[in-house]
């Protein structure tokens, strides 16, 4: 009797779950019809799986946000691990209809050309992981370099000192964001030699095979003191492993840190580990900015990355030193933070007048906070000097401003006047350029192009153009000034892809200062040295225009005779190319302004904001630049 009562209810419920599958995962066409027709924006989200803890909290993310405008409505899919699924998943909400695609992919490689022939009819934002190429609208993700260094932080200060072992487990031995995570984590603990990372092992993401493995290879390390697994669910496995064995003095570290039974936060709150690092899924900035895009919104990024926070149990969650300690400050400290009519004091700090691109830049920040009435600016000008900016930064401070903007004119020698800002309880906005300083924490957001990615660009373009042209191509690189990081990460990115090329060749690199003037020096030099390069390839188009001129004086056809790359693509370069004398301009945005603006007043309003904000960007040649100049604002 009981068994066939229980039989029953098992049948029951397996009808119940296929109902509930069937209405979930595969929407019916007339319940999908009503949505479209009810909704101004019918959105679709494809997903990889809905076994994995990180994308269900992405789902009630997106479901969550999407809750407060009511004229959106949602299609789920679920490709149970399965890429054929997925894109036929993909193609599926495309006969639907939809307005635009949230997709987290189940395998970058397989997807990328579903992605692509999705964004050629509607916009699409890629979470997670990333297609190759730039056919997409927007990607979400987070920094795996910077999770590993803040788990390595906190591997270090809980071994302090100790003579220790370290057991790493990964999801995948060979994947280019485990690769970064474990970058991150060595470059801090590595600097204490008491510390060793002595194995890492495969978990597989997942938490029994992270159990059996560590279980497995204990034995043979007893002198491991720290597990640090790549996720909450393999770090939990490891608690198995360790506890199986008796242990009490092995502490872990995990990543991901979601809010749910046994994600992160509850594993910390238990102690059964003693940290994890937030990877946020995305989910509620995907629909924040689906609703932009689709409301027509003029400046939406290219790529944003969500900042991670250490959740530690010496730290109240998310509480800790890497959450913005002074996001809370606008809106509540200060005694006149009462009077509604208060405005944001904003301190910006303007690096220089060296090219054209600056003189757009500032325009753009100028007119852009100047249109707020909320905001109060207070502009002040560093005429190319380090020394000046410092200045000027710590004259903000005393000034007491609420967010102070700035364009560090190199990467390094920033840490000090940062950490004034910091105690003065004062967020920094990193504009156009990066630091690097030791603590990522000192700076909230950086808003500005990947320069990586234009020296990449540059070269590709080259490639697929000069090629196949015979002999070796010798190649002159102008360079932009010494130690900022447009200089350092264009020619990172050129050189990375001309890399195990012998077909082209760096014959001459001279150091300039991104000004006209240094440009026509250069080359000149260049001229007299008597190098005779096939390709001129300028950090800038005012560098470009002044070695243009130095090669006309010498007799030379640029743009003819010598290829003309540069970067920054301003109307000026566009003249250059009509008139035949510039080949390539990869376009820099300097039009920076109302994202900033953007990310001052959300900060105001203590709301979090992604760690960076990329601008998007592509590339123009002379043989179109005719037709493109039309549309240049700068
Ligand atoms: O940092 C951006 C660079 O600085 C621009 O490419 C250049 O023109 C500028 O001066």
């Amino acid at each position: 009797m009981k068994s066939s009562f229980r039989k029953s209810f098992l049948w029951i419920l397996i009808a119940l779950l296929i109902v509930f599958a069937g209405s979930v995962l595969f929407e019916s066409t007339s319940r999908i019809k009503q949505a479209k027709a009810e909704a101004n924006f019918l959105i679709g989200i494809s997903q990889p799986n809905l076994n994995e803890p990180r994308q269900i909290v992405m789902n009630n993310e997106i479901r969550k946000e999407a809750e407060k405008h009511s004229n959106v409505k949602l299609i789920f899919t679920d490709a149970a691990e399965n890429s054929e699924k997925q894109i036929h998943d993909v193609q599926k909400l495309m006969e639907y209809g939809i307005d635009l695609l949230i997709i987290s992919l189940n395998d970058s490689e397989k997807l990328t050309p579903i992605v692509k022939e999705a964004y050629k009819t509607i916009p699409v934002i890629v979470l997670g992981r990333g297609v190759t190429g730039y056919d997409y609208t927007m990607f979400i993700g987070s920094d795996n370099l910077s999770i590993g260094k803040i788990a390595g932080k906190l591997a270090s200060d809980l071994l302090a000192g100790t003579a220790a072992e370290i057991v790493e487990i990964k999801g995948a031995m060979s994947s280019t964001s485990e690769e970064e995570t474990s970058r991150g984590f060595r470059d801090y603990v590595t600097r204490s030699p008491s510390i060793q990372i002595k194995q890492e092992i495969d978990g597989s993401w997942q938490r029994d095979k992270a159990e059996d493995e560590l279980k497995r290879i204990l034995p043979f390390y007893p002198e491991v003191r720290l597990v640090f697994a790549h996720s909450d669910a393999m770090a939990l496995g490891a608690y198995r492993a360790i506890t199986s064995w008796g242990l009490s003095n092995v502490q872990i570290i995990g990543i991901d840190g979601l809010d749910t039974v046994n994600g992160g936060f509850d594993l910390v709150k238990q102690k059964i580990l003693s940290g994890s690092v937030t990877s946020p899924t995305g989910g509620r900035e995907s629909i924040q900015y689906a609703i932009d895009i689709l409301n027509g919104e003029k400046v939406i990024p290219k790529k944003i990355i969500l900042r991670s926070h250490l959740i530690a149990n010496q730290h109240e969650p998310l509480n800790g030193p890497d959450r913005q300690p002074y996001m809370m400050k606008l809106d509540t400290a200060g005694p006149d933070k009462a009077d509604p009519r208060r405005k944001i004091k904003l301190g910006v700090v303007i690096v220089g007048s060296e090219s054209s691109w600056r003189a757009a830049n500032t325009e753009s920040i100028k007119t852009a906070a100047e249109q707020e009435q909320d905001i109060e600016l207070f502009m002040q000008y560093a005429e190319g000097s380090q020394d000046k900016e410092i200045e000027m930064i710590r004259s903000l401070i005393r000034q007491k401003v609420d967010v102070i903007v700035f364009t560090p004119i190199v990467e390094t020698g920033w840490d000090e006047v940062l950490e004034e800002a910091r105690k003065a309880g004062i967020p920094v906005i990193l504009t156009d350029r990066k630091v690097k300083v030791e603590d990522d924490s000192l700076w909230t957001t950086f808003i500005g192009s990947d320069f990586i990615e234009e020296g990449r660009r540059a070269a590709r373009w080259l490639l697929e153009r000069y090629a196949n042209r015979g002999g070796v191509t010798e190649i002159v690189e102008l360079q932009g000034t010494a130690g900022s990081a447009p200089a350092i990460e264009r020619r990172q990115g050129f050189e990375e892809v001309l890399a195990n090329n012998s077909s082209f060749h760096v014959a001459a690199s001279e150091i300039g200062d991104f000004t006209y003037d240094s440009g026509f020096q250069l080359m000149n030099k260049v001229i007299k040295d008597g190098v005779m390069p096939q390709v001129v390839f300028a950090h800038n188009d005012d560098m470009a225009l002044g070695a243009i001129k130095a090669m006309e004086q010498a007799g030379m056809k640029p743009g003819k005779d010598i290829v003309v790359m540069s970067v920054d693509a301003t109307k000026l370069a566009f003249q250059a190319m009509i008139a035949g004398k510039l080949n390539l301009s990869v376009e820099c945005n300097p039009l920076l302004g109302p994202q900033i603006v953007k990310a001052v007043k959300d900060l105001a309003a203590a709301k979090e904001i992604p760690v960076n904000i990329i601008t998007s960007e592509g590339i123009f040649s002379a043989e179109t630049a005719k037709r493109d100049i039309a549309m240049r604002k700068y």
